[in-house]
């Protein structure tokens, strides 16, 4: 399928084989995944969607190196990694900007931690932050700054260090539906801009379906893929699109009785 600006191919660049990991706590034991496989395509969009305590948190912190897993593989471009991959970037849920630091130091963070000069740094942080639209606000403190525009310094940080692979935690869960919107709209936009590969988590339904190419199912206890359903809708695409095209309603109420049968709950 032909997704216009974006790089998509069928080459995966992410591969996850077998993965497999269990917390023990003194209360229980929890398999968060078992035996989960998922091959993530060059240049795609790509969602984690189930519901609350499946692992999808525990899959993205494993694929960046954050956690390791108890069993399996993953690689990038065919090679295999291990510990924190300086090729992937994470945008967390509670995006936590270092207060004393202005918005382009923080945007520049990850750059830092990469060892490149002053100088470039600056310019780099600078081109990412007029990219998210907050050129304007680089010498400010993070305060000053509403809850999506530090969302939005949280992308940035994470653009400049010009990741092959942008890994998102619900990265838009806690904003109002207006702001949400928007940046699900930049966001779309900027994917298919820079023709990244972007793995995102969210269990808002009508966002995963107006963002991906395709959606990765999760059920619960224990945590694993049921099944991937592709998105076949044409982009670029509208919140009109997604709330009335036949197609994703039909995507919807199909995704929607997935994660309802998941949960023990009549389709
Ligand atoms: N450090 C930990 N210690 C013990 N249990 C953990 C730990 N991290 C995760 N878990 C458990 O593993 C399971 C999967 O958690 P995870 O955070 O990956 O879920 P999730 O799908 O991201 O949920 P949510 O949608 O609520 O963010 C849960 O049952 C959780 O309680
Ligand atoms: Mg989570």
């Amino acid at each position: 399928m032909q997704h216009g600006a974006s790089s998509h191919t069928d080459r995966p660049i992410l591969e996850v084989k077998g993965m497999c990991k269990s917390f023990f706590t003194k209360e229980r034991t929890v398999i968060a995944l078992d035996h989960v496989d998922l091959a993530v395509k060059q240049g795609e969009f790509i969602s984690l969607v189930g519901p609350s305590g499946c692992g999808k948190t525990t899959l993205l912190r494993i694929i960046d190196g954050l956690e390791q897993g108890d069993a399996g593989e993953r690689t990038l471009e065919g090679v295999a990694l291990e510990g924190i991959s300086q090729d992937m970037a994470y945008v967390f849920q509670d995006i936590n900007l270092l207060p004393w630091r202005s918005v382009l130091d923080n945007a520049a963070l990850g750059l830092e931690a990469r060892g490149m000069s002053k100088q470039e740094r600056t310019q780099r942080a600078m081109e990412v932050l007029e990219m998210v639209g907050l050129g304007s606000f680089a010498g400010s403190p993070p305060y000053t700054l509403s809850g999506g525009m530090q969302q939005r310094v949280g992308v940035a940080r994470a653009l400049a260090v010009r990741p092959k692979v942008l890994l998102m935690d619900e990265p838009f869960g806690q904003l109002d539906n207006f702001t949400r919107e928007a940046l699900q709209v930049e966001i779309a936009a900027l994917w298919a801009r820079l023709g990244m590969t972007i793995v995102f988590v969210t269990h808002d339904v009508d966002e995963a379906i107006f963002l991906s190419d395709r959606i990765a199912l999760f059920q619960p206890a224990p945590g694993r893929i049921t099944e991937i359903v592709d998105v076949d809708l044409p982009r670029p695409r509208t919140d009109y699109d997604v709330r009335a095209h036949p197609r994703a309603l039909e995507l919807r109420s199909h995704i929607m009785a997935h994660l309802r049968a998941g949960k023990g709950m009549p389709e």
